[in-house]
């Protein structure tokens, strides 16, 4: 991909395929963070009723941060991992308090919000602000570690900087919020983790993992 064909391919195909999710309809930071939030550890289709009650029941940050924790607890039932929500409100409270209730607009300044780590904090840059920065999570992983037979350890800070990189290297000028969109719907519907569906996969040519038949190997993660 000298030519860096690689954004402009997934992203035609991302518009080809992609599912119709409500989060990518907006650009609001407060609802993409919102989405990023319940979707760490929640598969779409289980979260999607909850984005959509919380959006309905808290439509701003103001909203948000001005209910009751155990209101926002008993919206969460059913999800998880409560230090999410609760993350969450103590966040929204310090945008209302202390940022006069913007959300920040940089990578570097979302990083600073507790509960938002790189993933989520490149997430909103790129979705709400077109900043060009990629977001990697574990598709993405799975995607460019079988495309590129990156072989770095995913359990490892090194082999996460060096996806991050690789990721950062081909990220679109000019549509970044498509590119990181696109590279996690590639990986969550296209490029899976079992049975991918390399027949009909517009990377087959190039793809390092197809070529052995290693697809299975990637992305190669140490137990610890
Ligand atoms: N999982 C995490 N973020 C997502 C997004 N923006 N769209 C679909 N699935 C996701």
């Amino acid at each position: 991909y000298s030519d860096n064909s690689f954004d402009s391919t997934l992203i035609s195909w991302y518009l080809k395929h992609k599912r119709d999710l409500p989060w990518r309809e907006t650009t609001d930071p407060y609802k993409i963070w919102l989405s990023e939030i319940i979707l760490q550890q929640t598969r779409v289709q289980q979260g999607l009723p909850y984005y959509e009650r919380f959006v309905a029941q808290y439509p701003t940050v103001k909203d948000f941060a001005a209910a009751p924790q155990d209101e926002i607890l008993r919206l969460w039932q059913g999800l998880g991992y409560y230090s999410r929500a609760r993350n969450m409100h103590t966040t929204a409270n310090h945008i209302v308090d202390e940022l006069g209730g913007t959300f920040p607009t940089s990578y570097k300044e979302l990083l600073k919000l507790k509960g938002v780590g790189k993933y989520t904090a490149a997430a909103i840059a790129s979705f709400a602000f077109k900043e060009k920065v990629a977001s990697v999570d574990g598709n993405v992983y799975r995607v460019l570690s079988r495309v590129f037979g990156m072989a770095d350890d995913i359990a490892s800070p090194k082999g996460q900087q060096a996806f991050s990189e690789l990721a950062n290297s081909l990220i679109s000028e000019e549509h970044p919020d498509l590119f990181n969109q696109a590279l996690m719907e590639f990986g969550a519907i296209q490029c899976t983790p079992a049975n991918p569906n390399c027949m009909f996969c517009p990377f087959a040519q190039e793809c390092v993992a197809r070529s052995n038949g290693e697809q299975s190997s990637f992305p190669v993660k140490t137990k610890k």
